[in-house]
């Protein structure tokens, strides 16, 4: 993907390896823009999944990544926005698989899941595989038309 440019935020929970996942972006040559939380004192996870949504709404940049403790919280919140595509991964195949067939635009996993060496395969697996389209498209289409109230038979 041509723009580096990649969200990320967290909770308290996934305070720590957000951190570390930040640094491991800055070595694989993105620009992390980190959206919070800033500290290990407990907070809100749906306030740093909206702001980060948010940004990728405002073309801050193409993808997100989002760590709680288990990831769930943070994917739950995202997908509620139009236009988020957010999976939680804690395999590496996954995480490929969704980039290329979901079109997914966020990632999010758990620090209290994955360690800190799965985390970044997650996030290389992520961040290297692109969309495929074709068939793929018809079905990430009918996804937008779910979340404009189509109903779907
Ligand atoms: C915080 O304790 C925890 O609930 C949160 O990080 C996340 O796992 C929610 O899904």
């Amino acid at each position: 993907m041509e723009n580096k440019n990649i969200l990320i935020g967290s909770d308290h929970a996934g305070y720590e390896l957000k951190l570390k996942v930040i640094e491991h972006l800055k070595e694989l040559g993105y620009t992390p823009i980190d959206v919070g939380n800033d500290s290990l004192e407990s907070c809100d996870y749906p306030i740093f999944a909206n702001r980060l949504c948010e940004g990728i709404k405002e073309g801050k940049a193409p993808l997100g990544i989002l760590v709680c403790g288990t990831g769930i919280g943070m994917s739950l919140v995202a997908n509620k926005h139009r236009g988020i595509r957010a999976a939680c991964c804690s395999d590496t195949f996954s995480a490929r698989l969704t980039r290329e067939h979901n079109d997914a635009n966020v990632l999010c996993f758990g620090s209290r899941v994955v360690g800190m060496g799965l985390a970044f395969d997650l996030v290389d697996n992520f961040l290297s595989a692109e969309y495929q389209g074709g068939k793929h498209a018809k079905r990430v289409d009918m996804i937008t038309a779910v979340e404009n109230g189509n109903i779907l038979k």
